[in-house]
């Protein structure tokens, strides 16, 4: 599925003052490709995200899946289709597995039989017998993945990957990128995926954004962008010298 955002801006309102987190954002992700979204700390990535499936709403613009503007799709389906992995994992009372099946079971007609968390949990490359188990005995980079795990349970056609490896090591990070690469290809998943880590955006991305202070710097193939960006805030960012907040 195509996401587009066409002049999108979004504000909130704290205390007395408008803060414009989204300024004139235009961008497309493609099917079956992975789109890195890149910026300095607290230039709205994550906002962005939140965006995309509806848990912030945005003042102008729009935001479309193939063309159709995502205000007229139902949010519980919209949801369904578009899985959000946080940057700092969220969890359900009860298990691992039970987790993994709040989807699928939340759709699930009543004569189909459930998917089996342990082969989810393998997906991820997590030990399938801590189905059992509570996500708050997990380590950070554990419970990334069993949120990534319950997210692809559900099965999206848009994976929206919030620094989806920041607690993970080099090793877990490299299978997690594989895994999304290969699913994307497989599933034709459009994934949007966001990165602090600008070399793992060069292995994994098509194509890209750049935001700073909520505007678009940079959009367009990957590629072209790691050979030579076009913008001063652009080659700033390659240097590791692009500072943060809106
Ligand atoms: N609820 C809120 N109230 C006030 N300001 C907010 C709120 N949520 C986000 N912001 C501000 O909006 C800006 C964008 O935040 P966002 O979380 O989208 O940044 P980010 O690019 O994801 O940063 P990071 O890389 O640190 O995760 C930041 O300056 C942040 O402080
Ligand atoms: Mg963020």
């Amino acid at each position: 599925m195509k996401v587009e955002l066409i002049n999108v801006s979004l504000r909130l309102r704290q205390d007395t003052q408008d803060l414009e987190l989204l300024k004139e954002v235009s961008l497309g992700a493609r099917l079956g490709m992975i789109h890195a979204l890149l910026g300095p700390s607290g230039s709205g990535k994550s906002t962005l995200l939140y965006a995309i499936n509806r848990l912030r709403q945005i003042q102008h613009g729009e935001i479309t899946l193939d063309g159709k503007d995502i205000r007229q799709v139902n949010v519980f389906e919209l949801r369904r289709r578009i899985g959000l992995v946080m940057q700092k994992p969220i969890f359900f009372p009860g298990t691992v597995g039970e987790n993994i099946l709040y989807g699928p079971s939340l759709w699930a007609k009543d004569n189909v039989t459930l998917p089996d968390p342990k082969l989810y949990l393998e997906l991820v490359q997590l030990d399938p017998d801590w189905e059992s188990r509570e996500p708050h005995t997990l380590s950070g980079g554990q419970q990334q993945r069993v949120a990534l795990a319950r997210t692809l349970a559900n099965n999206p056609e848009v994976l929206l990957l919030d620094e989806p490896t920041s607690a993970l090591d080099a090793q877990a990070s490299e299978h997690l990128e594989t895994l999304v690469s290969n699913l994307c290809r497989e599933r034709e998943l459009t994934v949007i995926w966001v990165t602090h880590d600008v070399h793992q955006a060069e292995r994994i991305a098509q194509d890209m954004t750049l935001l700073y202070r909520g505007r678009v710097v940079e959009h367009g193939p990957a590629k072209r962008f790691f050979a030579g960006p076009s913008t001063d805030e652009g080659r700033a960012y390659l240097a590791g010298k692009l500072g943060g907040k809106l």
